[in-house]
């Protein structure tokens, strides 16, 4: 009998015990995949993988770790979220964002194409394209980032181009725009506890957990004066990692950069009105100066991940977002969860 029996091949989701990689993982789990998720905890909770996945604890820098986990768990794939994700820090601590973002995710590369990975998901981001001449953005616009956060994942983008030319592996970086709401069931959120994104913090204001929100900036080039976003729900986010991996392996030969957005954006006003009127709760809101590295509109052109994916959005509401978002705020603070 042979000895070589290998166990069932896994997805590993770096950075899976986060907001956006807890909610991946569950996607693939919902989807039939087996899930192997790596995080260090330095600012996810282990509380956040799902039961059914298989958690190890560590750094997506430990080449030795990757490996054993890739061999250990018959890993062709790889969904690579790990890393720091807050624009306003990485003006103010650049050098972390270049070492997590871009000497991590360097070292987890190289670890996982040698141990035999095919396929690798990123998690890139808008802030890539930094001020743009017009809205929306599509794919082949100017990559101009400003700010640290946007340069590290621009590069990794850059990392992944050059390598999957010279290794035999595809790749898709997904640019997210503004990832908001929860699992739509309750089964994950937003977690942090210094969270520094407009509807978490607003939603935490709704809650009473903090006395009001600060709007950076209200004389910016926009309807109102207050920054555009395209918030997209966590959950179609999740929902299109999913997909860009099938299409990766039915097109190994492809690779894909594409906009996770909805296309359309509300500003940061419209946003607090919108967590008002679904919460039922007013909280104070103060103009306050503009934050280091925001540019005043971000809006996806979505046309090609339509085209490219069978990906449809399915909770394109922000007052859907913002319930969703509330109903786990409510959680965190030991309220009865109910479906939205
Ligand atoms: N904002 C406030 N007050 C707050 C928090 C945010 O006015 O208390 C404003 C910001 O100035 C910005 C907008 O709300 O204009 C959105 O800010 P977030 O911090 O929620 O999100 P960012 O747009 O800075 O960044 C997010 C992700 C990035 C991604 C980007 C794409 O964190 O990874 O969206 O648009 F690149």
């Amino acid at each position: 009998m042979s000895a070589d029996i290998r166990p069932e091949p896994a997805v590993l989701v770096t950075g899976g015990a986060g907001y956006i990689g807890s909610h991946v993982a569950l996607a693939l789990l919902d989807a039939g995949y087996n899930v192997v998720v790596l995080d260090n905890l330095a600012t996810g909770f282990a509380s956040a993988v799902p039961s059914a996945a298989t958690f190890r604890q560590g750094d997506i820098a430990d080449c030795q770790l990757v490996s054993q986990i890739i061999h250990t768990h018959n890993i062709d794939s790889v969904i690579h979220l790990g890393g720091s994700l807050l624009v306003g820090e990485s003006s103010v601590d650049p050098l972390k964002y270049f070492e997590n973002n871009v000497g991590g995710s360097s070292r987890f590369l190289r670890a996982a194409v040698k141990a035999g990975v095919r396929h690798v998901v990123f998690s890139s981001t808008a802030a890539v394209y930094g001020e743009t001449e017009s809205q929306p953005v599509r794919e082949d616009c100017p990559t101009e980032p400003i700010n640290p956060y946007g340069t590290s994942k621009l590069i990794i983008e850059g990392v992944l181009a050059a390598s999957s030319r010279a290794h035999d592996f595809n790749y898709s970086s997904l640019r997210y725009f503004n990832v908001a709401g929860a699992d739509p069931s309750g089964r994950s959120g937003q977690s942090s506890s210094e969270a520094t994104h407009l509807i978490k913090v607003a939603c935490e204001a709704a809650c009473g957990k903090r006395e009001g929100v600060r709007i950076f900036g209200d004389d910016y080039d926009t309807p109102d004066g207050t920054c555009v976003r395209d918030f997209i729900h966590v959950s179609d986010l999740a929902a299109a990692h999913v997909d860009a991996l099938e299409r990766l392996r039915q097109h190994p030969d492809e690779d894909l950069v594409l906009n996770c957005g909805y296309g359309h954006g509300y500003s940061v006003k419209e946003v607090l009105a919108a967590v008002e009127r679904v919460s039922g709760y007013t909280f104070p809101q103060a103009v306050d100066a503009r934050r280091a590295g925001d540019p005043a509109a971000l809006v996806a052109d979505n046309g090609k991940l339509l085209r490219t994916l069978p990906w449809r959005p399915r909770y394109d509401d922000l007052d859907l977002i913002v319930a969703h978002a509330l109903n786990w705020e409510r959680k965190l603070a030991g309220y009865t969860f109910e479906d939205a």
